[in-house]
């Protein structure tokens, strides 16, 4: 049963938490105490500590050593910083990996690692989880009854996978009780192909390069499995914490649209959703516009996957990354830009990675609060200060909710599916890309989206975009028909409509579980050369549309079985026949978009979609490109983030709303001014104070008394 984090997380005011990821294991008593002074200075109001302090904590087995962290904890206490306690396993001592060989993971090669790195361990080896539970329950014992301790932090970033026996005995036994019989498993599978029947358990193997690696629904099923494994050790985790604590909630840090582990799953059992965020700033090869959007849309998709709730922006940089092949530091502005964001899409934190810089190891170079040598006296520093006292006055958005009518299909299953898939375009799959572009085409107008996995609920929205749905679970064709009849707008993109769970081509081919809702049928598919483009032509139904549209990399020509058509190609040999279709059902419409448009098409078409649509935008008027509107709704109040993603100054017009800054930028009667890299929040109508909503956060105190 998750906690409700509204009681546990804020104080009664309601804050906006900021810190940072903070290693005293790595630093002598005296620098605690003045980087306790720093977090002051710089308004960090909460720290994670522990995540990798294992060997400091246990420095033999089961021989524990708190002293030190108690000190930590106390300093950390009297100077009223909170603190997210973190498990620390992650990354194990050197006397642990020695002593039990087993907890190493084993490669695709059948070879066991050696000791080092992190995210080595395998997450079945029953040492491993005794491990891992004793120390949890010693910290839990120890910690979590106090005030201080907001929140357990269980492990970082888990992901990966162990090929060791263990594993591969824990798979077989998943598959035995996903697929109860060998029988179902081979037919699941299609193992007739090539005669990779199987005729006992013990014969299926994990995918591996020097055996199988091309049998998609054992890919498929490896994946999964290996998400399954990943859950149930964090829930062991877990169960090892609630010995000692039942009340203080639970997240673990994801790592946005990672594709090794199935995040959905993870989150669906944390009482918060948190993740670490580093979007490449300031990337040459990109627009910052697109990289911001792109940010939008990881954002959008932990407060999907929290459902909606607010999530913790876990970790950031505060400067520059030093694992990516060139690392540009944020420019000035940049950090209270990217961070706002974070918060102006749900986040009720801003966290970094790290504090201090380390002096030595692999990440010495990471952007970090107190740098090498400079303390409090360099730019970054002063950037964080600033943030935290801006973030000081944003108290009273904490908790408040992001009002969504559009959504977009992210789902991990369909993603595995698709990208594993030999088909017509090997060079470029595009599943990222091809969300990216209708995500930026709802972004470029402020409407708030959410990104949502094939089980989750659509009855609430206006608009569920399906890009590359190649996958189609079971039951999911069934929502999408009561969605529409029921009066939504559901539209999805050539390439949809493949494969069931198990990623087995429909009988009856592409689409036929949705034939008769979007009222089409697809012929073949017309592969393009390298930029060749192919004319798309609005029909008078999308009169509205006039610019140069064209297709690229993918075409499908289409044959309507009732469904209206809304665009025609207007080259190649298929000139003239359809490309976007509609099809009216009950209140609703299925639409159909069946080639890889460019971006001018996706968004002329989505700002008309959402004109019709009536989707609300977070601004009443348009706003100049590269300028993103984000709301928040916290009981009767509003608050608006305009956040300025461009190099130059903007002027964005008030439309006539009564607007407060809560933030010091100067508002005229007609317009506020945004600078290059800007970001203001106003409250947008009632400008009072806001009530002590029922959502409002009670103290913490009361959860744990
Ligand atoms: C991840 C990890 C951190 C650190 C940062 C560096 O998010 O969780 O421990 O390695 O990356 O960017
Ligand atoms: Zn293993």
């Amino acid at each position: 049963m998750p906690i409700d984090i509204t009681r546990t997380l804020w104080s009664p005011q309601g804050r906006i938490l900021h810190g940072a990821d903070y290693c005293p294991e790595q630093w002598s008593p005296d620098v605690w105490r003045e980087d306790i002074a720093l977090m002051q200075q710089c308004g960090v109001n909460v720290v994670s500590i522990g995540m990798f302090a294992w060997s400091f904590l246990e420095t033999d087995d089961e021989k524990y050593d708190f002293g030190w962290f108690d000190e930590v904890v106390g300093l950390l206490t009297r100077a009223e910083i909170s603190i997210f306690m973190a498990t620390p396993s992650g990354a194990r001592p050197a006397w642990l990996a020695q002593r039990y060989p087993e907890v190493l993971r084993v490669n695709k090669n059948g070879q066991r690692n050696g000791f080092g790195f992190r995210h080595n361990h395998c997450m079945t080896s029953p040492q491993y989880r005794r491990k891992v539970a004793a120390i949890n329950e010693q910290l839990a014992r120890r910690y979590g009854h106090l005030d201080q301790v907001l929140l357990w932090h269980v492990s970082n970033e888990y992901c990966g996978e162990c090929f060791c026996d263990l594993c591969k005995a824990a798979f077989r036994e998943w598959l035995q009780r996903r697929y109860g019989s060998l029988e179902a498993l081979n037919k699941a599978w299609w193992t007739a192909f090539w005669s990779h029947v199987y005729t006992d358990w013990s014969q299926v193997e994990p995918p591996t390069p020097h055996g199988e690696p091309q049998l998609h629904g054992l890919n498929l099923d490896w994946k999964r499995f290996t998400t399954a494994q990943t859950v149930d050790f964090m829930q062991a985790e877990i169960a090892a914490l609630r010995l000692c604590d039942q009340t203080t909630p639970v997240t673990t840090n994801t790592m946005g649209i990672f594709d090794g582990v199935d995040s959905s799953k993870i989150c669906a059992e944390l009482d918060v959703v948190s993740w670490d965020a580093y979007p490449r700033w300031h990337d040459d090869a990109k627009d910052e516009v697109l990289v911001a959007s792109r940010t939008g849309f990881w954002h959008d998709l932990n407060r999907s996957l929290g459902g909606g709730k607010p999530f913790l922006l876990m970790e950031s940089t505060p400067s520059i990354l030093n694992w990516q092949e060139v690392n540009r530091p944020k420019q000035p502005g940049m950090h209270r830009l990217s961070s706002l964001q974070a918060v102006a899409h749900g986040a009720d934190s801003v966290q970094y990675f790290q504090w201090r810089a380390s002096r030595g190891g692999p990440e010495k170079f990471h952007g970090a609060v107190v740098n090498h040598g400079h303390t409090a006296n360099s730019r970054v520093f002063r950037e964080v200060a600033e943030l935290g006292q801006t973030l000081a006055g944003l108290g009273e958005l904490s908790g408040a909710t992001t009002p969504v009518e559009a959504a977009i299909y992210f789902d991990w299953d369909n993603r595995w599916a698709y990208e594993d898939n030999q088909s017509l375009r090997n060079d470029r799959k595009g599943y990222i890309e091809e969300i990216e572009t209708w995500y930026h085409a709802l972004w470029r107008q402020s409407i708030a989206t959410d990104l949502i996995v094939e089980e989750a609920p659509i009855d609430g929205y206006k608009l569920v975009i399906a890009p590359l749905l190649y996958m189609l679970k079971d039951g999911v064709a069934e929502r999408m028909t009561r969605f529409v009849e029921g009066g939504g707008c559901l539209l999805f993109t050539y390439g949809s409509g493949w494969v069931n769970d198990s990623d087995l081509i429909f009988e009856g081919g592409q689409l036929a579980p949705l034939r008769e809702l979007l009222g089409i049928r697809v012929l073949e598919t017309f592969v393009h050369r390298d930029h060749e483009r192919v004319a798309i032509v609005p029909e008078r139904a999308l009169s509205a549309l006039s610019g140069d549209y064209a297709s690229v990399d993918l075409s499908e020509l289409i044959e309507v079985e009732g469904a209206e058509v809304l665009a025609r190609y207007g080259s190649q040999y298929f000139s003239g026949t359809p490309c976007l279709t509609r099809n009216r059902v009950g209140r609703g419409a299925a639409m159909y978009s069946g080639c890889r448009a460019e971006a001018a098409f996706v968004n002329d078409l989505v700002a008309d979609l959402s004109e019709s649509l009536g989707l609300a935008t977070c601004w009443p008027c348009a706003l100049p490109e590269g300028v993103h509107a984000r709301q928040r709704v916290n009981g009767d109040h509003r608050y608006v983030f305009l956040m300025n993603f461009t190099h130059h100054t903007q002027a964005i017009p008030l439309a006539g709303q009564e607007v407060a800054s809560l933030d010091g930028v100067s508002v005229s009667d007609e317009s506020l001014s945004l600078k290059p890299l800007g970001v203001t929040v106003v409250k947008v109508g009632h400008t009072g104070e806001p009530k002590p909503a029922a959502a409002m956060p009670r103290p913490l105190v009361s959860t744990k008394s």
